[in-house]
């Protein structure tokens, strides 16, 4: 078992830059499957999600060349085979290999995804619209089988804006001549990056306010995507600079996906100089109290919740987080007040931060990949040295943590 210590309490000046976005990636690479020539994925980061995704593309049979952050991708050897278990509990995005085979093969067999354990996390709204484009699904012992004879047109209206099921529609439509509407769809930048891919392979996929209208290609052709920049490793660095920050500037980025923070971050009196591609902040020595409720893009993310509970255990005063995404997104809490914050769980939809508190080092475990972010910025703050195990979480979406970090003062080291 890894572990992480952090010496905290360092001042931390230079620049960090940022890597390719994890749930970008993530459906990017089962998106080769369409294509009928090799494809170049750009600015892939390295990460243990990317790891898990090449194994499975693999075990299909794709031929793979991945050098400096740049995946060439060859399918046209790969077969349809079920994806055992070990191979799909990986990662949650296994899932996005149910779209990809059913495009090109119109079957697909699959375990159950895996992911962090931060909700109940059903799939229904995926295979209730696979049943809506004529797909039969049926699940014996957590495996999925998935069947068709002909993939249909048809309008879909999701129940919840789920990022998974409107990535799995997309994939399930783009290769096929058929034209599908997601009414109420997500609309997280990592789908428009999914979009622009498919759009460059050949598909007509149009987004407007309220809907996607895929209209699918029977021929995928060559092309190159660039990965974009990882928002949530951009919130959490940025959170990490309002911290301890001397000038610390944050590069490769698009700060226009990062609105939500970033006014919260300046609602907290925390101030930032922004370019087109950076933002450089400095600490704030007096941060206000705020309070947050996580909603789907553009509002607050979720994923950034767990990080930005350990920026408001400094906060002068009482501050709040609602969680409306998942039931169990609250783990690290009882981890940071070991490292002695003053935080409650109101509910499983609500924390109270009760700030600003001198956090002591201590040994804390690492539940969740964001919960284990949290941990990482408490250790950089706190008095003394932090441990933090079970650390594989953390390493599924970071890309490099302990080396960007290092570089900029801080003293952490991974065991
Ligand atoms: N949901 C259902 N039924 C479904 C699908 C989703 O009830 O069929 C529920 C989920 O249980 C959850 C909510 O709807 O409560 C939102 O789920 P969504 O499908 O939007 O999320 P996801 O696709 O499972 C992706 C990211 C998550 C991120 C969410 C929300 C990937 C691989 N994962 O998950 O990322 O939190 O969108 O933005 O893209 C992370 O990176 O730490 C992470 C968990």
């Amino acid at each position: 078992m890894k572990k992480i210590t952090i010496e905290g309490n360092h001042t931390l000046s230079g620049e960090i830059n940022i890597s390719g976005a994890k749930n970008s990636i993530v459906a990017l690479l089962p998106a080769t499957i369409l294509a009928d020539e090799p494809v170049t994925i750009t600015n892939v980061p390295n990460i243990k999600d990317v790891e898990a995704t090449i194994a499975i593309l693999q075990y299909l049979g794709s031929e793979i060349t991945y050098q400096n952050n740049t995946i060439i991708i060859d399918n046209k050897n790969i077969q349809n085979k079920e994806i055992p278990d070990n191979l799909a509990n990986k990662l949650r995005a296994s899932y996005y290999f149910m779209g990809a085979l059913l495009s090109k093969f119109k079957e697909a067999s699959i375990s159950y995804p895996g992911g962090c354990p931060i909700g109940k996390r059903p799939i229904d709204i995926h295979l209730n619209s696979f049943k809506k484009l004529n797909i039969d699904v049926s699940i014996e012992n957590n495996n999925y089988h998935l069947k068709t004879n002909n993939i249909i047109s048809n309008t879909i209206t999701l129940a919840k804006p789920s990022v998974g099921a409107t990535i799995n529609i997309l994939l399930t439509t783009a290769k096929t001549k058929t034209t599908t509407i997601i009414n109420n769809p997500a609309k997280e930048p990592e789908i428009n990056n999914l979009i622009e891919f498919l759009n460059k392979m050949g598909t007509n996929i149009i987004i407007n306010k309220d809907n996607i209208i895929i209209n699918g290609s029977s021929y995928l052709k060559s092309t190159t995507i660039q990965t974009i920049p990882d928002r949530i490793e951009t919130g959490t660095y940025l959170i990490i600079g309002a911290l301890l920050g001397n000038k610390l500037k944050i590069n490769n980025i698009n700060p226009l996906v990062n609105t939500a923070l970033i006014n919260k971050l300046k609602e907290s009196n925390t101030s930032m100089t922004l370019t087109d591609s950076s933002i450089t902040i400095s600490k704030n020595h007096f941060i206000k109290p705020v309070n947050i409720t996580t909603k789907e893009y553009p509002g607050f993310p979720t994923d950034l919740q767990q990080p930005f509970t350990t920026y408001l255990t400094q906060a002068m005063g009482k501050s709040t987080i609602k969680e409306t995404i998942y039931e169990n997104r609250f783990q690290n809490v009882k981890e940071l007040n070991k490292l002695n914050s003053h935080i409650n769980i109101d509910n499983n939809k609500q924390i109270t931060i009760n700030g600003p508190t001198k956090l002591v080092g201590n040994i804390v475990n690492s539940t969740d990949l964001r919960g284990g972010a949290s941990l990482i910025i408490a250790g950089l703050i706190a008095e003394g040295t932090t441990t933090i195990t079970n650390i594989e979480h953390i390493l599924r979406g970071y890309d490099n943590i302990i080396n960007k970090l290092k570089n900029v003062g801080a003293k952490i080291e991974i065991e």
